[in-house]
């Protein structure tokens, strides 16, 4: 690595994905949101979104022999109103930290953030990464929640069943068996639609595709709750990368009208006795420090809770400023 040579920076271009894949990977802690470790799926990733039409740029601080920083920007339509909002992502390998790179290409993609209109700014950082949660209150950041990592190890699970009116649960795979019609169709439908009430964007792009890939990757450990025909209530299972033992609790969801009858406590009961039939270990999951049922009810089931994400945001609107260079 050259001491002495300012990184210049430029647009990514695909060839990069694999050296911005390997500084997420160097990361001590793991990924950040919405970070990739692997090139091709980044790649598929800002394909899609640029399919959808959402803003999304990256760029990239070249060193002499390497990539001393990576940065993006893309565009989350997700939340009450469908503000148009912008999640950024910024890693500087650690040899070139403290040299204002993170700062420069924030200012480059913040200044594109607003010239595309965006309203605000998210960004996340390890809550173990003092040094990003420095960076980030310097530059304007507030925290707005902290997103808990929780882990239980089956063994240990406490399941409780649901309330005495819980409604039935079936797997995904058994009404798909059953014929029931239009399964897939009506589970995108409720996933749609529970998406706008967790705190944080899970998934950016959607569309009946990438759901039907999504749900089809473990239709045994999709548990849907079903009332008269209507799909009221889904907990996603899925086995984790890099570890068959172990399973990542995706979405846990019941529509606004029926919550507080004991369905996801239900729903999460199923959920465990079928993870550990199936002969899992352990599952993890992310639960925002302002999702008190949902924290109730893993509290309930057993999850132990460990540092997870210290999750920013940043109005764009409140003080403009013209002073960022084009990307
Ligand atoms: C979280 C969610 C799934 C809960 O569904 P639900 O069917 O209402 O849940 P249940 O009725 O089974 O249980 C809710 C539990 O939370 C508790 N609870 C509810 N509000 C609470 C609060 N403000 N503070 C503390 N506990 C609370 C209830 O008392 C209950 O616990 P109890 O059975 O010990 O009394 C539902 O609110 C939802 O779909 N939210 C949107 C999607 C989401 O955020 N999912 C989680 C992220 S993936």
């Amino acid at each position: 690595m050259s001491a002495i040579q300012r990184p210049a920076i430029r647009l990514f271009r695909d060839g990069d994905a694999a050296a911005v894949a390997a500084l997420v990977c160097a990361a001590p802690d793991g990924p950040c949101s919405f970070e990739h470790d692997d090139a091709t799926a980044l790649l598929a990733f800002d394909r899609q979104l640029r399919q959808r039409g959402h803003v999304a740029a990256r760029l990239v601080a070249e060193a002499g022999d390497g990539l001393a920083a990576a940065a993006a920007l893309f565009e989350t339509r997700w939340g009450p109103g469908g503000v148009r909002r912008g999640w950024l992502l910024l890693r500087v390998a650690p040899a070139w930290r403290g040299r204002g790179i993170a700062t420069r290409l924030f200012g480059q993609l913040r200044g594109a953030a607003q010239r595309a209109g965006l309203a605000s700014l998210h960004a996340d950082a390890r809550e173990r990464d003092a040094a990003a949660q420095r960076w980030a209150q310097r530059h304007g950041f507030a925290v707005q929640m902290r997103s808990i990592l929780c882990r239980l190890e089956l063994a240990r699970a406490t399941p409780r069943a649901g309330g005495a009116g819980a409604p039935p649960i079936a797997t995904l795979a058994a009404l798909q068996a059953a014929g029931a019609p239009d399964v897939l169709g009506r589970a995108f439908a409720l996933y749609r639609t529970l998406l706008e009430d967790i705190p944080l964007p899970d998934q950016v792009v959607l569309t009946p595709e990438w759901f039907a890939e999504f749900i089809g990757v473990c239709p045994d450990l999709c548990l849907i709750a079903h009332d008269g025909g209507q799909f009221i209530g889904m907990c996603i299972l899925q086995p984790a990368a890099g570890d068959a033992s172990a399973l990542e609790q995706r979405l846990t969801g019941v529509i606004a009208s029926q919550r507080g009858r004991g369905i996801a406590t239900a729903l999460k009961c199923a959920s465990l006795q079928a993870a550990r039939a199936a002969g899992y270990r352990s599952i993890s999951t992310w639960i925002e420090d302002s999702n008190a049922p949902m924290l109730a009810i893993s509290r309930a089931a057993g999850f132990s809770e460990h540092p997870g994400m210290v999750v920013y945001h940043q109005s764009l609107t409140d003080r403009r400023r013209a002073d960022h260079p084009s990307v």
